[in-house]
């Protein structure tokens, strides 16, 4: 394998909302291109990366190194992640930094300025690391290796500098990792393609129902551990804390990484501010929970929260959704839709209710945080009556 670290950043033939060319590449889609499509297509799928996007060459010699607290390390090679079974899970990624805009307008918080379009739906295609895992001699569901290894800690080839010029990691639970109903994959597709410099290329990890942080990219090594992994994503960022903690007062270890997303939802056919002229407006967005919750209800309001009308939700076009059921994707968005007539300027809200009966938090105070993730406060947009040419 041939690994080159560009020194220019890799940038995208579709320039939707990017950083400056001195950052790492980032982008995200306009929201309300993100929901023409249940499945993302590749091109709309938003970027975040820490580091310069390596280049991977050989792909022949490509190889990802077992390792740590295991009995039997080895160097599994493209073709042996290729022999085993391939799934294709349809999982949504979202960075723990979605809408985080909207966080940053309560107080000042640190991170990039997502809108609502930090996430996107894909069908991913790879072995389920469980079987990977079995391979080398791990059975299924297990918690601990005879040598004491509970985490399973995921490597890249890409450098950033929160690593001081070290690779980006990540690591989740051995019990999650070798549970073959928590689809963890080693995916080397995306939406029936081999996957793109930008998402990974060659393999990455996808951990569905958990946020994008822990889906690590351009894979290396796997190792195991007897502790989660030490690396900065996993200790100085990327972690949930209460409104009252700042950058005098924080201590990084009182918390624990963040791993599963709460349910969130947005609305994506209007602006934050919309013009619109009298009549019909149509309310599409999407909505979703992590750790395989499904989405029991998305609630719509048309009048600041007074009254609210339940929206219909799809995944599948033409079907309707049913949370939890046999012909649902589990890991994936739902999206949808609801029709009203318009004759006053408003404030349009939506908030989802997950399978668990998690609610979105009423208002982006409560759950302010100086890092600016997980805003899942209610998405509101002000709709003004005017010309408009939707
Ligand atoms: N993996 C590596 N190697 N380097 C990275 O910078 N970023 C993570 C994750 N995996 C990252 C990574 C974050 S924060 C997110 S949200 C997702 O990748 C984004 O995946 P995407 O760019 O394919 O959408």
């Amino acid at each position: 394998m041939s690994i080159s670290h560009c020194t220019s950043f890799h940038s995208s033939s579709f320039s939707f909302s990017r950083s400056t060319p001195k950052e790492p590449f980032n982008a995200e889609p306009p929201r309300s291109a993100l929901v023409s499509s249940y499945v993302t297509p590749v091109h709309l799928f938003y970027k975040r990366n820490h580091g310069p996007i390596p280049i991977v060459d050989h792909i022949e010699n490509y190889s990802v190194a077992v390792t740590g607290l295991i009995d039997n390390p080895k160097m599994l090679f493209i073709k042996d992640i290729r022999s085993l079974p391939k799934y294709n899970v349809t999982a949504t990624l979202q960075c723990a930094g979605n809408r985080r805009t909207a966080m940053s307008k309560v107080r000042n918080v640190r991170g990039v300025g997502w809108d609502v379009s930090a996430i996107g739906n894909a069908v991913w295609g790879g072995a389920k690391l469980a079987d990977v895992l079995e391979l080398l001699g791990i059975p299924k569901l297990t918690g601990f290796t005879t040598l004491g290894g509970r985490h399973v800690e995921f490597v890249s080839v890409d450098r950033c500098k929160e690593e001081n010029g070290g690779p980006y990691k990540a690591s989740i639970p051995l019990s999650q990792a070798t549970n073959p109903d928590a689809d963890v994959l080693l995916a080397y597709e995306m939406n029936g393609e081999i996957l793109n410099r930008d998402h990974g290329f060659p393999l990455r990890v996808v951990v569905p129902g958990v946020i994008g942080a822990r889906s690590v990219k351009w894979l290396d090594s796997i190792n195991l551990l007897a502790e989660e992994c030490q690396g900065f994503f996993m200790q100085k960022d990327y972690k949930m804390f209460p409104p009252s903690v700042n950058w005098d007062n924080i201590n990084w270890s009182s918390r624990r990484p963040q791993m599963d997303f709460p349910v969130q939802s947005a609305i994506c056919s209007l602006e934050d501010v919309q013009m619109v002229r009298p009549g019909k407006v149509s309310i599409k967005g999407y909505a979703v929970s992590g750790g395989g919750r499904g989405i029991e209800r998305v609630d719509i309001s048309m009048d600041g929260g007074k009254s609210w009308v339940e929206a219909s939700r799809t995944q599948k076009p033409g079907r309707d959704y049913i949370s939890e059921h046999n012909s649902s994707d589990k890991w994936a968005w739902v999206l949808f839709e609801a029709t009203f007539d318009v004759s006053q300027s408003t404030e349009v809200i939506a908030k989802a209710v997950d399978s668990a009966a998690n609610v979105q938090p009423e208002n982006v105070e409560s759950v302010w945080n100086l890092r600016g993730v997980l805003n899942t406060s209610w998405h509101r947009v002000l709709l003004r009556l005017g010309h408009s040419n939707l």
